[in-house]
């Protein structure tokens, strides 16, 4: 992969840095992030190097790095740059709380959260963007490069980078749902937005459909054209090529390191930690936020129990979840409900020795995670709405014995490809929780063959052949 950047530099931006160093009881330790992107983009530029930009965020980020704010990750075989910015506390709170996380999250996720726009989290927004481009632009001091953006939260970035040296080479990646133009219209800012966006050489999207939501949002909203065949739009004499990559994880890594001694020890120690002895594992593992639809999953076991008391006992549901944005009361408040219905369902229905829901507030390290795939004989990923969602992905790779059924919200990206998992609509208690008997009582073929074909596509497709696909495009522009 390294050889496709033969004379220009990756430059990749992404707000979340792939290692956060942080001190943990003295020491300094590198931690990974809790959502999926940073960890997809990072193995994808430890193949082909380069320099990715960050907000560092750690707090022992400042101890770590060198004059230049540069550190080599990863630590134990270095293989790229990463470059952290600084935010003050005003800034994290009006761009990243802020305008990212109250206007534009909501805003793309379906998820009946009302987006907040205010004017000055808004101007900090943009003020931040600019000191990710003014330190992009000083790194490169005139050079040419491929500059790979992440994500909402640089929305403006590529105008600002192509303003300052038109013969960049720019592509983003939406790592979440583009709205219909309905949705978008209420968005006072949408048409700095859009014409942020049509910096670039290349917008990606995970799935055809968030493409076309884009495309007839900029033609309601700016004076641009739309070239149907190339999939192009153009305004004010600049061609931007719109396209679906859905992104995926290491398949190879994730099936290698699930069958190693270590994963398989671990799984050993959790199945005493949480005492683990029952027939059935069902396990889940999330951020913490309102459109993964963790009330949702817990609203369905509690039907489950209610109409299949017979399964009691018989089945424990881990509920894994990573504490994400606890500043904004919204997320702090789905926190409090999901320890609400926790307690409620296990109180409704545990026994003298069982209790059905093991919830674990904290983020679990690769490995921990890897160990729940392989005692999980079926994983559930219900989201009201998420762009792709890479915990199935990993799932899927994870269960090379093909002993597990999948149950998966259709409202992910992923749901478009994994045709034979067992879908379901998360609003729809009843069906969701006879979908988890359907999935207790699947007979070993049709487990095995629906996982079988679940692999394969995510053998081939895996996150290599998704970057790959974004690279070979933005170089033949
Ligand atoms: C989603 C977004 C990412 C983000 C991740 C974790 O996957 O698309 O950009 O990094 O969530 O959220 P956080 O706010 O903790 O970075």
């Amino acid at each position: 992969m390294e050889d496709f950047f033969p004379n220009k530099p990756l430059v990749v931006v992404s707000n979340r840095e792939p290692y956060i160093h942080n001190r943990v009881n003295g020491q300094i330790q590198a931690m990974r992030p809790a959502g999926g992107a940073a960890n997809a983009v990072d193995s994808v530029v430890r193949a082909c190097g380069g320099i990715w930009f960050a907000h560092g965020s750690g707090d022992a980020d400042r101890e770590v790095v060198d004059k230049n704010d540069c550190v080599q990750v990863p630590e134990e075989n270095p293989e790229y740059t990463l470059k952290r910015i600084w935010l003050t506390q005003e800034e994290v709170k009006g761009y990243y709380y802020g305008f990212a996380n109250k206007a534009l999250w909501p805003l793309c996720h379906l998820a009946y959260a009302k987006p907040s726009f205010e004017e000055k989290e808004w101007r900090i927004y943009q003020k931040v963007n600019r000191k990710f481009a003014d330190a992009i632009i000083k790194y490169l001091d005139g050079r040419d490069a491929f500059v790979w953006i992440q994500d909402y939260h640089f929305a403006l970035l590529p105008r600002y980078l192509r303003e300052a040296n038109p013969n960049l080479s720019i592509a983003q990646f939406w790592h979440i749902p583009w709205p219909s133009p309905e949705q978008f219209r209420i968005c006072p800012k949408g048409e700095e937005i859009l014409q942020g966006l049509l910096g670039n050489d290349l917008m990606g999207f995970h799935i055809v459909y968030h493409c076309n939501n884009f495309i007839h949002t900029v033609n309601s909203v700016l004076e641009s054209r739309v070239d149907w065949e190339k999939n192009t739009m153009i305004f004010q004499g600049k061609e931007t090529l719109v396209r679906a990559f859905p992104i995926s994880v290491d398949f190879e890594a994730i099936s290698g390191d699930t069958d190693k001694e270590d994963v398989v020890n671990l799984s050993k120690e959790m199945k005493k930690e949480y005492r683990l002895d029952c027939p059935n594992i069902v396990f889940g593992v999330d951020r913490i936020d309102y459109s993964k639809g963790i009330p949702e999953r817990l609203m369905a076991i509690d039907r489950f129990l209610e109409s299949h008391p017979a399964f009691k006992e018989k089945v424990i549901f881990v509920v894994a979840g990573a504490p994400s944005r606890m500043k904004l009361a919204i997320y702090r408040n789905v926190n409090r409900e999901i320890d609400r219905l926790v307690e409620e369902v296990n109180q409704k229905h545990k026994t003298k020795n069982w209790c059905p829901v093991i919830f674990i507030r904290r983020t679990l390290t690769r490995t921990e995670i890897l160990a729940f795939y392989r005692l999980a004989n079926v994983c559930i990923v219900s989201p009201l709405h998420d762009g792709m969602n890479i915990v199935a992905k990993e799932y899927v790779s994870a269960k090379n014995d093909l002993n597990g059924v999948l149950i998966l919200s259709k409202f992910t990206g992923v749901a478009r490809e994994y045709k034979r998992a067992l879908q379901i609509n998360p609003f729809d208690v009843d069906q969701f929780a006879n979908s988890i008997k359907v999935a207790l009582e699947m007979d070993e073929k049709e487990k095995h063959s629906r996982m079988r074909e679940l692999r394969k596509i995510t053998r081939s497709n895996n996150v290599y052949h998704w970057a790959l696909s974004i690279m070979q495009q933005l170089v033949t522009l």
